[in-house]
C-alpha cells in the first residue's frame, strides 16, 4: 500500500495569535481563523461537550478488569480535551487492568513552546500536560504513541492531515467514544466531511458514541447516513445545542441503546457490560481496509473470556524482553523462557544505539526503523538509567550534498545538517574537522542490562531457563498432543524443553528465538547469521570527552557510569555467513581501522587493541531487511518478533506494542502499510 500523499509532507507548525481574556491566555489559529478553546472557560465546554456528551465517567468506571477503552478524536490541538479525559480517568478508573487509550490526529501540532504556553492556561491540569509535554514528539509525519504506564493511559498521536492519517489506521478494538473536535465547519470543512466521517465509522462499531460541540448539517446528516443515531441536547454556555450520537446495536441489544429506554446521567452497568462487551477484548481479528465503507460484521458478539490466556514467549533478548514487559504493563501475565539467560544473544551489548537513519521526509512516516527509534527513546524512559539521550553525529564521508539536503528538509530540533567546521565543534579536537555531518538530535544510547533487570523484576513475568526443542499443538478431541502441521488451529500449545518435558500449555506463544525461530516453526524463514563484534576500553587521560556517539561505517560512543571509568565503546564488525561468538582480535582491529579512517589523530590516543575487551554476537537478518512481527498463518495462536538485524533496539519496542494490539485486541500503533511489511508469513507468500 503506498504512503498517502500528505503523511509525505512536511509537518508544518500551527501558526498562532494569542489573545487574553480575563487573564488566560488563548492561542488563536492563523491557518484556520479560529480559537482552539472556548472564550467562556474552553475546559468547563470540554468537560460537558466531550466527556459528558460520551457519558463517560459512568462507563469508565464500569470498566472490567483487562478492558480496554479506547476514544478517538479528530484534532488533537492543544491536547486539552485529552488532558481532561485523563482527569476523569484518574478521578473514576476502576482498580483493576483496565486500560485507556486515545487515538488522535492532528495536522499542524504546535510547537513544544506553544504547546507549554497555551497549557499553562489550566493550572489544574498542570501536573498531567507536564506529563504530556514531556512526551510531546518531534513534528514527524506518522503515528507517535505516547505511554503512561503508570496511568494504565496512551495516546496515539498521528501527525498529518486526517484525510490521509485515519485511512491507514487500524484497530483491532473499535472506537468506544469520539470527539469530533475541528474548528468550526465554516472555517474547516475538510475535517467534518464524508470521507472522514466515513472513517470514524470504519473505526467505530454498534454501541460507539459521537460527541461535538457543532449541529452543523453536514454533521448530523453526514453522520445519520451511515445509521448513526444523532440528538442535540443543550450546549455548552450559551450555545443552544451541541451533537450527541451513538451507533445503534442491532437485535436485541437495541433496547439498551436508545435512549427512551436509558436512565438520564449514565448507563446501567448491566448496559454498558453488554455496550462494551460488543467489542470483543480477546479479537485478534484486523479491521477490514477500507475502499468505500465498510461497515464491521455486528451480528459477531463476542464476550470476553472469563480467564486470561496463557503467554509463554521463547527468548529474553531485546524482543522477547520487549514482549514481556508490553503484555506485564497490561496486567497480563507469561512465562518467558532463554536457552541460557536474559541477553545472551545479539542484545547483551554494554551498550545499544538508538539510532535513526536519514532518509528523505517523505519516506518518513513509513519508515519502521525512524517511529522505532523515536518510541523507543521515549518509552523507556520510565525506567530511570536505562535511555540516555544524547543525539547523535554522522560523519558524511561520501555523497555529502544529497545528504545534507535530505536532512535540509528537516525541522532542525530533529535533524540538522552540519558543515565540517560546525561539525568540529560537537567532536575532540582530534579529529581533523574535515568531515561535514548529520546532527540527529533525537537518538541515544540504551543499557540493555539495566532494562533487562528491571523488567525481569516484574511480578507478572516468570522467568526460566529453558531450552525449548519443540512446540506441540494440544488436539482437545484426541485428548493428546501432536507435532503441528498447518492448517492449524490448536486451542493450544505446549512447549518441549531439551529433556523432552512439557513446560506447560499455553493459548499464545511468541517466538523471539532470533536465528533459532525457523527451528520451531518452519513456517518462518531461515535468517541470516551476521556476526558482529564491539570492542571497549577504559578511556585513556589524553583522549577529549566525546559529547555524543558519532557514526561513520562504524560507531564510537563514551560510556559514563556513577562510579565506573569512562569508556569508550566502538562498533561493530559485520561478517555474513559467520554464527561464531568467539572474540577475535582481527574484529578489534577492523573497528579500529573504522575510526582511524576518519580520525586518526583520535585513534592515535587509543591505547593498543590486545588490551581491549570485547563481546560477539550474532545479528538474525531477515531477507528483506525488516523484522518478522505478526501471527504466524496457519498456526492461530503462534506469534512472532523476531529477525530485527542490526537495529533490534529501535524495531522491538513498537513492534512489541504492534503483537499485543493484535493478540489483545486493541489500536495498532503503526499504519496499515507498515504492518504489511513486516507480517511474518510475507515470505510463504512470496513463495506461492
Ligand atoms: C555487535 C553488534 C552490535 C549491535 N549494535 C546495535 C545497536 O547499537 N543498536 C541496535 O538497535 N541494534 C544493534 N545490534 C542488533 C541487535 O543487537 C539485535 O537486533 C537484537 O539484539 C536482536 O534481538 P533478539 O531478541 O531478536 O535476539 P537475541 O538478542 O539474539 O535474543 C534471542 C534469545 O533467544 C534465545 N533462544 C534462542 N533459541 C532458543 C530456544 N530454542 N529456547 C529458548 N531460548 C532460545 C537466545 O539464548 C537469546 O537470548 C547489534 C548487534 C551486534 C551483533
Ligand atoms: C478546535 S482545534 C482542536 C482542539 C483540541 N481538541 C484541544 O483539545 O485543544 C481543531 C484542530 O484540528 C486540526 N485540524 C484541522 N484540520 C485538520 C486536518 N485536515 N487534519 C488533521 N487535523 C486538522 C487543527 O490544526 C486544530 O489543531
Amino acid at each position: 500500500m503506498p504512503v498517502p500523499s500528505s503523511l509525505t509532507a512536511p509537518i508544518l507548525y500551527a501558526d498562532l495569535d494569542w489573545i487574553v481574556e480575563d487573564g488566560v491566555e488563548i492561542p488563536v489559529s492563523r491557518q484556520f481563523g479560529d480559537v482552539y478553546f472556548s472564550k467562556a472557560n474552553g475546559l468547563a465546554e470540554t468537560r460537558h461537550v466531550f466527556l459528558q456528551g460520551n457519558e463517560l465517567s459512568g462507563r469508565l468506571a464500569q470498566l472490567q478488569s483487562h478492558q480496554y477503552f479506547c476514544v478517538g478524536e479528530t484534532g488533537f490541538g492543544t491536547g486539552l480535551n485529552i488532558l481532561a479525559l485523563w482527569q476523569l480517568w484518574q478521578q473514576c478508573r476502576p482498580n483493576n487492568h483496565s486500560r485507556l487509550h486515545v487515538i488522535t490526529v492532528e495536522k499542524f501540532p504546535l510547537s513544544h513552546n506553544d504547546l507549554q504556553r497555551a497549557l499553562a492556561a489550566w493550572p489544574d491540569l498542570a501536573h498531567l500536560s507536564s506529563q504530556l509535554i514531556a512526551q510531546y514528539p518531534p513534528a514527524l509525519p506518522g503515528c507517535h504513541r505516547l505511554v503512561f504506564a503508570d496511568e494504565r493511559f496512551s495516546i496515539d498521536l498521528w501527525l498529518g492531515d486526517a484525510t490521509d492519517c485515519l485511512p491507514v489506521i487500524q484497530s483491532s478494538h473499535a472506537v468506544d467514544a469520539w470527539f469530533m473536535d475541528g474548528f468550526a465547519p465554516k472555517c474547516n470543512p475538510e475535517l467534518w466531511q464524508e470521507n472522514i466521517l466515513k472513517h470514524l465509522i470504519r473505526l467505530s462499531g454498534p454501541g460507539t458514541t459521537f460527541a461535538s460541540f457543532s449541529v452543523a448539517g453536514v454533521v448530523k446528516q453526514g453522520l445519520r447516513q451511515f445509521g448513526i443515531k444523532v440528538t442535540r441536547p443543550a450546549g455548552f454556555g450559551r450555545k443552544r445545542e451541541m451533537l450527541k450520537a451513538w451507533w445503534p446495536a442491532l437485535g436485541k441489544n437495541q433496547a439498551l441503546l436508545d435512549p427512551s429506554a436509558r436512565p438520564k446521567a449514565m448507563l446501567e452497568v448491566q448496559e454498558i457490560e453488554t455496550i462494551n462487551n460488543l467489542f470483543p477484548s480477546a479479537s485478534p481479528k484486523a479491521m477490514p481496509e477500507v475502499q468505500g465503507l465498510e461497515i464491521r460484521d455486528q451480528q459477531v458478539i463476542l464476550k470476553p473470556t472469563k480467564t486470561l490466556p496463557k503467554i509463554a514467549i521463547i527468548g529474553a533478548g531485546i524482543a522477547g524482553l520487549s514482549m514481556a514487559h508490553a503484555l506485564a504493563s497490561r496486567g497480563y501475565a507469561c512465562d518467558l523462557y532463554d536457552q541460557e539467560q536474559p541477553l545472551a544473544g545479539a542484545s547483551g551489548n554494554p551498550r545499544a544505539l538508538l539510532a535513526p537513519k536519514l532518509v528523505s521526509l517523505s519516506k518518513f512516516a513509513g519508515n519502521l526503523l525512524n517511529l522505532g527509534c523515536l518510541f523507543s527513546l521515549r518509552y523507556w524512559q520510565q525506567f530511570a538509567h536505562v535511555v540516555e539521550k544524547t543525539g547523535m553525529l554522522h560523519m558524511l564521508d561520501k555523497r555529502a550534498e544529497q545528504e545534507l539536503e535530505k536532512a535540509s528538509a528537516y525541522h532542525h530540533d530533529i535533524i540538522e545538517g552540519l558543515s565540517a567546521s560546525q561539525s568540529s565543534a560537537h567532536l575532540p579536537s582530534e579529529t581533523s574537522g574535515t568531515w561535514s555531518g548529520i546532527w540527529f538530535k533525537q537518538a541515544g544510547l540504551l543499557n540493555p542490562h539495566a532494562l533487562a533487570q528491571v523488567i525481569l523484576k516484574n511480578p507478572a513475568i516468570q522467568y526460566s531457563q529453558a531450552e525449548i526443542v519443540q512446540i506441540k499443538a494440544v488436539e482437545e478431541s484426541l485428548g493428546e498432543t501432536s507435532v503441528i502441521a498447518p492448517p492449524l488451529t490448536a486451542s493450544q500449545w505446549q512447549l518441549i524443553n531439551s529433556q523432552q518435558e512439557i513446560l506447560g500449555r499455553y493459548d499464545h506463544v511468541v517466538i523471539c528465538s532470533a536465528l533459532n525461530s525457523s527451528l520451531l516453526c518452519d513456517s518462518l524463514p531461515i535468517l541470516k547469521p551476521i556476526r558482529g563484534q564491539v570492542s571497549w576500553f577504559i578511556k585513556p587521560g589524553n583522549l577529549a570527552a566525546l559529547p555524543m556517539p558519532m557514526t561513520y561505517g562504524g560507531y564510537m560512543a563514551q560510556l559514563n557510569q556513577p562510579e565506573h571509568e569512562a569508556t569508550v565503546l566502538l562498533g561493530a564488525s559485520f561478517i555474513r555467513q559467520d554464527a561464531k561468538t568467539d572474540i577475535r582480535l582481527a574484529d578489534h582491529q577492523h573497528n579500529l581501522d573504522l575510526i582511524t579512517a576518519i580520525a586518526p589523530a583520535l585513534a592515535d590516543r587509543f591505547p593498543a587493541i590486545t588490551t581491549w575487551q570485547g563481546r560477539a554476537a550474532i545479528r538474525a537478518q531477515s531477507p528483506d531487511y525488516l523484522p518478522l512481527a505478526g501471527q504466524i498463518a496457519g498456526y492461530a495462536g503462534l506469534w512472532t518478533l523476531t529477525g530485527l538485524g542490526s537495529k533490534g533496539f529501535s524495531f522491538a519496542p513498537l513492534c512489541a506494542e504492534l503483537l499485543c494490539a493484535q493478540l489483545l485486541g486493541e489500536a495498532w500503533p503503526l499504519s496499515a502499510h507498515i504492518a504489511t511489511g513486516i507480517d511474518p508469513n510475507r515470505f510463504v507468500q512470496a513463495r506461492k
